[in-house]
């Protein structure tokens, strides 16, 4: 199977590439690298000894997509490409649709041109707002709060949609809980761009040094230690989770979602422990008032992944912390260091 990762240079897409190599698939990866690094794409290369073919494109160009499905017909898409920063979603909203739904526009023509059925879709746990219940089914309404929420949400609706007209295609939407972590060989792993807004890059860069202390966004939830609750999920988990839901798409059709985390939750506070833990290295931080739009508890019900792909999330907390540490000590700055490579320019 050859399958087109779109964004496959990010934190996600390099780490499903990988494991994608593994699995025995062929791959291309395109990605406008607004949020990445070519780098990344070397990296890749290294850990799978496999020549990567790398398309330096903006998505959101019909001719360029089509350059990319003329030229390499895939018979998969996965399609992480875009944006996903809830706070720069607030202050520039027409930029999150443009890429989103721009992306996936022409993701889905060029797919339906070229005879590609096969797509999966990176969803976010986010669809879920913050009042359902948890452990979170598939099945729970959906509820937003910000642009960038709603282009996911948007995102699923034009997938059904699709779906419902080209009953031939399989299409799977995975709506991905708190991915952390890194490749255990240290060579790919998260590489925010500025200030982190996640809480892992945060945690590794005070336990590093280059970051004084963190912030906990409020201890006043109604939580055990009253610090927010997420299911935290390792990439490579993430990764393989992929690998499950492409193969499974090449043997059916219709509109699928799955949750993918680990569908147990942690506090911040138990996350800065096991960090403090695995990297020997103290942890300073602050109680701060809570952050706007935050839930108190998000975690996922992991059951229908696990009975209709076969996927469960194998790494543990410790696992994460660990690969988290070994990455930011391999990599101090990121990727940013090293020298840049050749790659096909459209
Ligand atoms: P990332 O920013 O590391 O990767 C996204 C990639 O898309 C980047 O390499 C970026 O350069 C590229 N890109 C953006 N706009 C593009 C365009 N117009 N054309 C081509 N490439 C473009 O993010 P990630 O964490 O790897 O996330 C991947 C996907 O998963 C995103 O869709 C994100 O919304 C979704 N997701 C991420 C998380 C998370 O916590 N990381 C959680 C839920 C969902
Ligand atoms: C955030 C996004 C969500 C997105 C997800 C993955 C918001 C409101 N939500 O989710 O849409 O899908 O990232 O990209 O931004 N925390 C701190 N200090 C920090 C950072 C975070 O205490 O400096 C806390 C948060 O309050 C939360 C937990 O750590 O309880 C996890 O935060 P974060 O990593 O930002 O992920 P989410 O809030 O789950």
């Amino acid at each position: 199977m050859k399958v087109l990762i779109t964004g496959g240079a990010g934190y996600i897409g390099s780490h499903t590439a990988v494991e994608l190599i593994e699995a025995g698939c062929r791959i291309v990866i395109a990605d406008n690298f607004s949020n990445s690094s070519l780098v990344a794409v070397k990296r890749i290369r290294s850990i799978t000894e496999t020549e990567v073919p790398c398309y330096f494109a903006d998505l959101r160009r019909e001719e360029t997509v089509t350059r990319i499905f003329r030229n390499e017909r895939p018979d998969a898409v996965i399609h992480f490409a875009g944006l996903k920063a809830v706070g720069e979603s607030n202050e520039h909203p027409v930029a999150y649709y443009d890429h989103n739904l721009g992306s996936m526009i022409q993701i889905l023509k060029a797919m339906r041109t070229y005879n590609c059925r096969n797509l999966v879709y990176s969803s976010s746990a986010t669809v879920y707002g913050g009042e359902a219940e948890m452990p979170v089914m598939e099945d729970a309404a959906l509820q937003t709060t910000n642009p960038y929420g709603r282009t996911k949400k948007m995102i699923e609706e034009m997938l059904m949609d699709t779906s419902g007209a080209y009953p031939e295609m399989c299409i799977t939407a995975l709506r991905y809980f708190n991915p952390i972590g890194a490749h255990r060989s240290g060579l790919i792993g998260e590489d925010p761009l500025g200030i982190p807004n996640n809480i892992a890059p945060f945690i590794t860069q005070v336990a590093a040094g280059r970051r004084g202390y963190l912030q906990i966004f409020g201890n006043d939830y109604e939580t055990a230690d009253g610090t927010g609750i997420r299911d935290y999920v390792h990439v490579t988990d993430l990764a393989k989770g992929h690998i499950a839901a492409i193969n499974k798409g090449a043997g059916r059709n219709g509109y699928h979602v799955y949750n993918l985390g680990t569908g147990y939750g942690t506090s911040v506070l138990e996350l800065v422990h096991m960090f403090r833990l695995v990297s020997g290295k103290r942890i300073p931080y602050v109680i701060t008032p809570r952050r706007p739009g935050d839930a108190a508890v998000s975690f996922a019900d992991t059951s229908k992944a696990e009975r209709e792909l076969g996927w469960k999330a194998e790494l543990s907390l410790e696992d994460m912390c660990r690969d988290s540490w070994n990455w930011q000590q391999k990599n101090p700055a990121g990727y940013r260091s090293e020298m840049i490579m050749e790659v096909e320019t459209l």
